[in-house]
Formats: C-alpha cells, sequence, structure tokens
C-alpha cells in the first residue's frame, strides 16, 4: 500500500504541471505592430493574437505554437494603471533573440490586456 501511495505520488508529482495545477509563471510584455508577418515556427496561423518569445520562453523553439493565456498584473514604468482586467490567449509565433521581455505580443493582443501607451507591463502566463 504504502509503495503504491508513494508512486502515486510521484507520478502525481510529474504531471502536476500539465494537469493538476495552473504552472503559472510571472514575466514581462511588450508589443509590437502590424503587419503581423513574423513566422520563425513555419506553421500558418491566423488571426492576429499572437507573441513572439524572448530568450527565456523560445526553449529553442519548443514552444513553437504553443498558446498561452496572459494577463496583466502591474506596471513595469510610470504608466498609471496599465492593466485591463482581462486575459487574453496567444500563440508563439517566433523568436524574438533580441527581446528582453518574456513574451512580445502583436498590438492587438496587447491592447486587450493593457494600455498600449504602457508600452512594456508586468504579467502572469500559463499554458
Ligand atoms: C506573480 O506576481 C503576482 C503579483 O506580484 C503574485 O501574486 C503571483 O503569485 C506571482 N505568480 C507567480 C507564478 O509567481
Ligand atoms: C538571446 O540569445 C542569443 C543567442 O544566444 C543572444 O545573442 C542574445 O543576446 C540573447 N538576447 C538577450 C536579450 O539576452
Amino acid at each position: 500500500m504504502g509503495t503504491y501511495l508513494k508512486l502515486f505520488v510521484m507520478v502525481l508529482g510529474m504531471a502536476g504541471c500539465l494537469v493538476f495545477v495552473d504552472c503559472a509563471a510571472n514575466g514581462t510584455a511588450s508589443f509590437f505592430r502590424p503587419p503581423y508577418t513574423r513566422n520563425a515556427c513555419g506553421r500558418k496561423h491566423t488571426g492576429t493574437l499572437i507573441a513572439v518569445a524572448g530568450n527565456s520562453t523560445w526553449e529553442k523553439g519548443r514552444t513553437c505554437g504553443r498558446k498561452y493565456s496572459v494577463q496583466c498584473i502591474g506596471a513595469i514604468n510610470h504608466a498609471p494603471h496599465p492593466c485591463k482586467p482581462v486575459k487574453v490567449v496567444v500563440e508563439i509565433v517566433d523568436h524574438c533573440p533580441h527581446c528582453h521581455e518574456t513574451l512580445s505580443l502583436s498590438e492587438d493582443a496587447f491592447a486587450k490586456i493593457a494600455n498600449v501607451d504602457a508600452g512594456i507591463v508586468k504579467i502572469e502566463y500559463s499554458e
């Protein structure tokens, strides 16, 4: 019994991030303007709710095509109240090697969660 329980807990631990827990992480996001032609992932994407990954989220292309739910959680610069109380789901379509931000969102996506005048905000994101 004890062994099974241990095994169960172990499996639970490994699968935890995928199934049981909302594996959210914090980071920063800026935005880029149209035309949204970036596409290093080489997949056709429709719509304009897309994002390009900074080095930390690119993972050598493993995050290509992944969809992240992104929420603005605070200001980085002096923009007052940059966040809107909604989340947006974006698809990773490209790598942004020069970006210091975790993600750079399309302007359309950024505008859903934050005031574009802020330019860059703190975000919480999860898959
Ligand atoms: C992200 O930051 C917010 C506010 O500072 C905090 O409440 C939250 O727990 C953080 N989330 C993670 C995953 O670190
Ligand atoms: C991202 O990684 C590339 C290649 O390793 C490096 O040249 C670049 O300076 C990094 N970008 C940032 C913002 O650190």
